[in-house]
């Protein structure tokens, strides 16, 4: 579980409303967003905000990320080239569980277009809240990583 955490939070100009409702959120449960932006509707591309949250999650300023954009597909993409980053694209209480649980995910993506604000609220609650179990689990991180060592 995640306490008082410092979270990292951006979007592309279709995840604006939702990311502002998210920082909403998170400083009413406590935590310390980061909002690396966009702050309007203006169409920008969403790798140019993912690196900014893969890289205050690398650099260890945040211990999680959030990135939202039209269907979070974007973002997962992109995130998930970053050397370090476990990004997952959930649509689910269950998807977010397992996620942290099973994944050892470090960034929680979400689709604008594709989850509403209060679903994508428990959403994000249920990621903050979760714990890696480790075990088998980090075997198969272990193989992913190694995987990604070889790019
Ligand atoms: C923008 O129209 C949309 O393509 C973007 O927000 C995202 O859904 C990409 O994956």
């Amino acid at each position: 579980t995640v306490r008082m955490a410092n979270i990292a939070i951006a979007a592309d100009h279709a995840g604006v409303g939702l990311k502002a409702e998210l920082v909403a959120e998170l400083k009413k449960l406590g935590h310390a967003p980061t909002d690396f932006g966009p702050m309007d509707t203006r169409s920008v591309d969403y790798p140019d905000y993912a690196t900014k949250v893969t890289s205050a999650v690398n650099d260890g300023s945040a211990s999680l990320g959030v990135l939202i954009c039209g269907t979070g597909i974007g973002m997962s993409m992109t995130a998930n080239k970053v050397h370090g980053i476990r990004a997952a694209l959930c649509h689910s209480e269950f998807d977010a569980r397992a996620a942290r649980a099973h994944n050892d995910a470090n960034v929680l993506c979400l689709g604008a277009r594709t989850t509403g604000p209060g679903l994508a609220a428990e959403i994000l609650k249920v990621f903050l809240a979760g714990a890696f179990e480790g075990g088998r689990h980090q075997t198969r991180i272990d193989k992913v990583t190694a995987i990604e060592a070889k790019r």
